[in-house]
């Protein structure tokens, strides 16, 4: 549907939530798909899933994205392991813990930039080189609605992914002249991921509204879903994205429309 027939793609993060979805999706468009996460257990449980339900080539490098020496490693190891050079980079590993801007610690600050944008300048760094020799390729970062506007009690994490939407329109840029496109989704409110549980558990503990109070007040009624965002990934990496680049496009089901 997509084109992406024979394509190889790395996704960061894969083995939970919106990153094993867009995986899962890549392999049903026919894609080679290497995955690169910290989370050892999770990430072969997962490996093994997706070569069960979807017969496709699946390769893992584990490593942590906010380490420059561990995703230099790991993407020489997947594209050894799966034999061809990167076609899409989907930077999608993150993290996210509530806390407000005056009770962050510095470490939590910086673990939240350490990962969500040093990720995203490691892993393109190890991979865009080859795709702007070859003049093809697509990078999607995965960003969110917070990006793009600040949300109480979520300081570190807006700032970290305003800078993953930065990062994105600069290099878009850089990249143009050489036909690689890089473009961002923001997504809103989506569960079914282990970040959103983890945050489900501690807003209950605060007493704010949970996933499930805030859904009714998004003007499509529902939260979203992993698949939502992979979706529009695929369609970012695809040449059906072919005139699109620098763009953090919104998946929140109009919850957020700047
Ligand atoms: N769930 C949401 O509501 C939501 C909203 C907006 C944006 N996002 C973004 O979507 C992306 C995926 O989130 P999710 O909800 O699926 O979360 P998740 O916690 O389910 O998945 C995140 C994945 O990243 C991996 N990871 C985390 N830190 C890593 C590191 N340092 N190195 C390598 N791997 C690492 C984890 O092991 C996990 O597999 C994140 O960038 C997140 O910020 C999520």
């Amino acid at each position: 549907m997509y084109g992406l027939t024979g394509k190889t793609a790395i996704v960061t993060g894969a083995a939970h939530g919106i990153g094993k979805a867009i995986a899962t999706r890549l392999l049903k468009e026919g894609c080679a798909v290497g995955i690169f996460d910290f989370d050892p257990v999770a990430a072969e449980a997962t490996v093994e899933a997706l070569k069960a339900t979807t017969g496709g080539t699946v390769a893992l490098a584990i490593g942590d994205v906010s380490k420059g020496d561990e995703v230099g490693a790991g993407v020489a190891a997947l594209k050894a392991t799966l034999g061809a050079p990167i076609d899409i980079l989907v930077n999608n590993a993150g993290i996210c813990r509530l806390g407000k801007v005056l009770e962050t610690t510095e470490s939590e600050w910086r673990a939240h930039f350490a990962v969500n944008a040093d990720g995203i300048f490691h892993t393109t760094r190890a991979v865009a080189p080859e795709m702007v020799e070859r003049r093809a390729g697509a990078i999607v970062n995965i960003a969110s609605w917070m990006s793009k506007q600040g949300a109480e009690a979520y300081g570190a994490y807006c700032a970290s992914k305003a800078a993953a939407m930065s990062i994105t329109q600069t290099l878009a840029l850089e990249l143009a002249e050489t036909g690689v496109r890089v473009n961002a989704v923001a997504p809103g409110l989506i569960v079914e991921t282990k970040m959103r549980d983890e945050s489900e558990l501690l807003r209950r503990q605060q007493g704010l509204p949970t996933a499930q109070d805030r859904a009714k007040s998004i003007p499509l009624r529902r939260a979203g879903v992993p698949e939502d965002i992979a979706k529009a990934v695929l369609f970012l990496a695809s040449d059906e994205a072919a005139y699109i680049t620098g763009e953090t496009i919104n998946i929140t089901g109009g919850m957020y429309n700047d």
